[in-house]
Formats: structure tokens, C-alpha cells, sequence
């Protein structure tokens, strides 16, 4: 008989194990495992239903993204109103609900899940479950996502050691299906036994070890990318050819490492990856003011822009008319963003660029040491395949003690390696 099933995700799903009810055997599992993650919290009916709210504050906490799926008699637990508060997003109810499916049918719902927790998961819930139905939202949900699925039973204790039961978990285990639980105690209907829906952050622990480890779990990452227009007049600027490309990369290499990663991009055609907060700029004025204010919250701030050196001095408030043969434009120096957030006193790990068409390596640890910096990315720009506007890259990482080449490669690609190699040195800083 299974009394109580805990599962062990350090490796994903593979490793359940049975335990006595009363027993508890996590892992060590940090809960940032779960910053960017979408989580999709399955609320069935059930007295513990009203800890869902719990549930949702904790993932939160954790940084993870989270959208609830109730049954209807979760309904008389717990409004969807409370849930819908809590969760910032609206609740989902019915299968044959046209709004909802409007603002996100139950096919992008089940897509959008890196999880699906159901808690608290009735009797009656495991059992359609176990048995592939699909008459309701959260059942239909459940045989439509690929995503890693787990309940939390929650029932009286007769119902859980009932053959039944037993069965259908054993069934629902077989396929991978995460059980939590259940724990042991004293029932809401006066009955002592197993039963009870683990606490709150039990669950969420239990779900942050079915991620498994990013190199920047729960780090806050803030990148510039993108060229910066400095206004002439209100039709013309001055500007440069950066595509983003390699910003843009590395937002999403940051945030598949686990980063909590925010972009700050100048005027560029890309979509944004995603989970990335976009913030779109256009002067290197502007860039400045969001670097220096969101720096205060990063830990790690990769300039990957390509800002304007220098503006006009003051943009003409009208088109300025050709009527002469020759025209000054008066420029003034653009504030050095990077140099400025790296000479904060409390200051994120500063990563540069330094693009350079001679004397590569020269340049960029003159720059390493002048602004500051943790470590510099030196490309060479004079090849017309490689750096701006270009699909690939080869750059040389260079930092205090040490620098390492990396061969022509695709943004892509190059990407995963820079912000593995940024983790690396982030770590050894911090250790
Ligand atoms: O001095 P230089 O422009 O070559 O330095 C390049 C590095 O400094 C890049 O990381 C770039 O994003 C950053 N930078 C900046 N603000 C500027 C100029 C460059 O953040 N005004």
C-alpha cells in the first residue's frame, strides 16, 4: 500500500521514491531554481484549497510567473476573485468559456506551463486524472501540456488509503505524474491520519526541484543592446549600425540560465525573448537614466550597446531647411554609461564591449582598467562577417587576471558561452 508518496526531482521526474506518510525527504533545493518559471497552479475542491493563496504568494516570492486554473467546486472554497488578485492574472474556470479562451485558450494555457502543481488535488481530481478525462478545464489541461505535471492530494484519510486511490496514483506515478504528499495529522473533519496537503512551501520547494540548476538561478541581469539617435531636428539623427542581435542573444542565453533579465534596447527591429522585461530607449541620454536607475537593482550589468559617442549639442525644434552649402552641427559628448554604473560604490559586476578595428586586445584592456570593469568582450569590427550587423561573432573575453578567444561562432551560440564564462567570474567574485 502506498501511505505516502514523496518524490525526490533532483534528476526530474525519475527518481519517486515511497516513504512512510509521516516521513519528510527533500532535497537541498534552492527556491530560485524558480525565477522566470511559469507555473500553472491547478485549484480543485477541497478544504485545503483556501492555502492555494499561500501557494501563489510563495512562487511569487521565488520569482516565479503564476496562472490558476480552478474546478468549479474549488469555487466554493475559495473565490477566483482572491486567486485572480493574488496571481495578477485572470483565473481560468471553464473549458467552453469564450472571454477567457479569447485572452488565452486552454491549448496556448497548457503551452505556456513549464509545471502544472494541482493543489489541493481531490480524490475525485486524481481519479479523472488517472483515467485521462478530459471533462473539465484543468483535466483537458492536464492531457494537453507537455509540461512536468504534480499533484498535492488533499482528502480525508479513509479516502486516501482506499484502494482507489491508491491505485490511481500509483497509475498517475507509472506515467511521472509528481505526487506531494500527502502529510499526516489531524483532518478538518476531526479524523487523524494521511491526508493532509503538505504546508504551502513544502510544495514549492518540491516544485522548484523539478527545474533542474541554472548557472544564474535568482540573479538580476541588466543588459544594454542596441544602437542609440541622437536628434538632429525632429526628422534626422545621428546613429550607427548596430542590429542588437548580440544583446538581444544574450538577454535570452541570461534568462535560460535563470536570470531575472531586464533589456534596456535602443531603436532595433527584434522581437523580445522571452520572460525578458524590454525597456525601449532611444538617446544615449535616455539609456543613461535607465542603466543608472536599474543598476541599483542588478547584480550582474552586461553594456553590450553601441552608443553614440556624441549628440548635437541641442536638437533644432523644426526641420532644419537646406538652404546654405555647408552646415555645423555642434556636438557635445554623450555620457560613458558603462563607466558610470561601474563607478557607483555599490556597483553590479560590470561587463563591457570593446569593438575595435586595430590593436584588439590593446584597446580593450585599456578600457578594462579605465572604466572599471569585471571583464571586457573584444571583437574586432574591421571584418565585415563578424560583430555589427552580422549573424556571428568571434570575440576574445578578457578580465583582470585572465582572457580566454572564442572562435567565430553564431550570436547564438556565442551568447551561451559569454554568460557562461560571465557566471563563472561572477561566482569567483562573490565566493
Ligand atoms: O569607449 P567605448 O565606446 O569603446 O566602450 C565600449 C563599451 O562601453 C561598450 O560596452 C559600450 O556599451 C559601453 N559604452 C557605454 N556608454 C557610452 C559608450 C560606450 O556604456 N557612452
Amino acid at each position: 500500500m502506498i501511505f505516502s508518496i514523496i518524490h525526490d526531482f533532483e534528476n526530474g521526474f525519475s527518481n519517486g521514491i515511497l516513504a512512510a506518510a509521516s516521513q519528510k525527504k527533500y532535497s537541498i533545493v534552492s527556491l530560485s531554481r524558480l525565477t522566470n518559471k511559469r507555473i500553472l497552479l491547478g485549484v480543485t475542491g477541497g478544504i485545503a484549497a483556501y492555502k492555494a493563496a499561500e501557494i501563489i504568494r510563495r512562487l511569487q516570492d521565488a520569482q516565479a510567473e503564476v496562472r490558476v486554473v480552478m474546478t468549479r467546486s474549488a469555487t466554493e472554497f475559495i473565490t477566483p476573485l482572491t486567486l485572480q488578485a493574488l496571481s495578477g492574472n485572470p483565473v481560468h474556470l471553464d473549458l467552453l468559456d469564450t472571454d477567457a479562451e479569447a485572452a488565452m485558450g486552454h491549448i496556448e494555457l497548457a503551452k505556456w506551463a513549464d509545471v502544472v502543481l494541482i493543489a489541493p488535488a481531490s480524490a475525485n481530481f486524481i481519479a479523472r486524472l488517472a483515467n485521462g478525462h478530459a471533462n473539465d478545464l484543468l483535466t483537458t489541461l492536464c492531457l494537453a501540456t507537455i509540461a512536468s505535471i504534480a499533484v498535492a492530494p488533499a482528502m480525508n484519510q479513509a479516502m486516501w488509503l482506499n484502494k482507489q486511490t491508491q491505485e490511481n496514483c500509483k497509475k498517475l506515478q507509472e506515467r511521472k505524474t509528481g505526487i506531494f504528499g500527502p502529510g499526516s495529522g489531524t483532518q478538518a473533519c476531526g479524523d487523524v491520519g494521511p491526508g493532509r496537503m503538505l504546508e504551502p512551501l513544502e510544495l514549492v520547494k518540491l516544485t522548484a526541484n523539478i527545474f533542474p540548476n541554472g548557472l544564474l538561478d535568482g540573479i538580476r541581469l541588466l543588459i544594454t543592446a542596441g544602437p542609440t539617435r541622437e536628434a538632429i531636428d525632429p526628422v534626422r539623427y545621428i546613429s550607427n549600425h548596430s542590429s542588437g542581435k548580440m544583446g538581444f542573444a544574450l538577454a535570452k542565453a541570461g534568462v535560460d540560465a535563470g536570470a531575472k533579465t531586464t533589456l534596456i534596447a535602443g531603436p532595433v527591429e527584434l522581437p523580445t525573448p522571452a520572460r525578458v522585461e524590454r525597456i525601449d530607449i532611444v538617446s544615449a541620454e535616455q539609456m543613461h537614466d535607465a542603466s543608472l536607475e536599474l543598476s541599483a537593482h542588478c547584480d550582474i550589468f552586461i553594456a553590450s550597446a553601441a552608443v553614440a559617442d556624441y549628440r548635437p549639442v541641442a536638437a533644432a525644434q523644426q526641420k532644419i531647411k537646406k538652404n546654405s552649402e555647408s552646415q555645423l552641427i555642434e556636438l557635445v559628448r554623450n555620457p560613458d554609461i558603462l563607466a558610470d554604473v561601474a563607478a557607483q560604490t555599490s556597483r553590479p559586476f560590470c561587463v563591457g564591449f570593446a569593438a575595435e578595428t586595430q590593436d584588439v586586445i590593446h584597446y580593450a584592456q585599456d578600457k578594462l582598467q579605465r572604466k572599471k570593469l569585471d571583464m571586457i568582450i573584444a571583437n574586432d569590427v574591421s571584418a565585415t562577417d563578424i560583430g555589427f550587423n552580422a549573424e556571428d561573432n568571434a570575440v576574445t573575453v578578457i578580465w583582470p587576471d585572465g582572457q580566454e578567444a572564442i572562435e567565430k561562432t553564431s550570436k547564438h551560440q556565442l551568447a551561451k558561452l559569454l554568460i557562461k564564462k560571465i557566471a563563472l567570474c561572477y561566482q569567483n567574485a562573490n565566493s
